[in-house]
């Protein structure tokens, strides 16, 4: 009995998530934070309406994302509507993860459903992180990996004379950074592209360059699922922009370690379960590794800010170079 029990919630679970994955995907998030009814949210979902009932009543029992009132209104649940932040993690690891989450070993994520939680946070500007590089004076920039481009945005809104280019592999993340640009009335200023980052390596763009700045925002933190990754990425950048300043900006994962055993936050575990089951691996823990990671890289760190600001995570951002190779004489 206790196993069909289990599988029961297994099956509740993956039910409920799938269904918040396939509600945020049919643009139900404003609907949801206002609360609607039943009725009209099976017709959005375009869901038979005993199917998106029974799965509603799955969704409301398992999640505790959603709650149903007794005159069957659908809203989001207290928690998720008063936090921004709480809505942000629902997005991105209930939706985009979703399929990680519930099948271990599934290493894609639903790139359209990150984007869509980028959405979220496209007009919050990282104020910490722009004004530390507002301090290095940038004029031209390239921000890989770029996202939204929140921070070349929000570079270029505050300062005239930034411009730059924002390129990322993925053709949801473009095309939202491009709406944003556009909608910022940026487009003469920012290019958004689509390229990886090996890619850049391998053949830097002209447009905007030479870059005076290379911003990493939360993209090497992908690439820990091999040991080596991260030397070889940063290595590549920095042979390529032999003449920029490259911002690194992370957080220190607490997964596996005793601090993170003993007072670890809830909110940077289920981070770094994310990374692990979505394929992209466990970022170091200190930030003595990551200077291992750049000395193998052959970059030399100029600054760091540490901010451990946001309930219990540990963010940081260093500033790294090219280190000149040394000839002997
Ligand atoms: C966690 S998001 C961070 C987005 C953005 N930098 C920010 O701070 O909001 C990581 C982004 O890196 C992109 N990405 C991952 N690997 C990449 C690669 N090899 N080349 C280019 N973009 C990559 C992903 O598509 C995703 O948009």
């Amino acid at each position: 009995m206790e196993n069909i029990d289990e599988l029961d919630m297994a099956i509740g679970r993956y039910f409920a998530f799938a269904l918040v994955g396939r509600m945020l995907e049919a643009g139900l998030y404003d609907a949801l934070s206002r609360g609607a009814p039943k009725k009209e949210l099976a017709a959005t979902c375009n869901m038979e309406p005993h199917i998106f009932d029974a799965a509603l009543h799955y969704t409301v029992r398992y999640s505790g994302l959603i709650q149903l009132d007794s005159y069957g209104q659908v809203a989001l649940s207290d928690f998720l509507k008063s936090s921004d932040t709480a809505r942000f993690r629902m997005l991105k690891f209930l939706g985009a993860y979703n399929a990680c989450v519930t099948r271990p070993g599934v290493s894609n994520t639903e790139t359209g459903l990150l984007a869509l939680a980028y959405r979220q946070l496209a007009r919050r500007a990282p104020s910490q992180l722009v004004s530390l590089l507002a301090e290095l004076r940038p004029r031209n920039v390239l921000e890989i990996g770029c996202g939204s481009a929140p921070v070349l945005r929000a570079l270029a809104v505050q300062d005239t004379s930034v411009s730059g280019l924002a390129v990322d592999n993925d053709v949801n993340m473009v095309a939202l950074a491009r709406e944003l640009v556009l909608e910022q009335r940026l487009s003469d200023r920012i290019t958004v592209s689509v390229a990886s980052l090996l890619q850049l390596a391998k053949c830097p763009p002209t447009a905007h360059a030479p870059f005076d700045t290379v911003v990493l925002r939360s993209v090497l933190n992908g690439s820990f699922a091999e040991g080596t990754e991260p030397v070889r990425l940063l290595s590549a950048i920095a042979s390529t922009y032999q003449e920029a300043q490259i911002v690194i900006s992370e957080y220190l994962s607490q997964l596996g370690t005793s601090a993170g055993a003993a007072n670890g936050s809830v909110q940077t575990l289920s981070h770094d379960l994310i990374q692990v089951f979505s394929g992209q691996g466990l970022p170091p823990a200190n930030l003595k590794d990551w200077d291992a990671i750049y000395s193998a890289a052959g970059v030399r760190r100029l600054a760091r800010r540490v901010d451990r600001s946001l309930a219990g995570i540990t963010q940081f951002t260093d500033i790294v170079v090219a280190q000149p190779v040394e000839v002997n004489a």
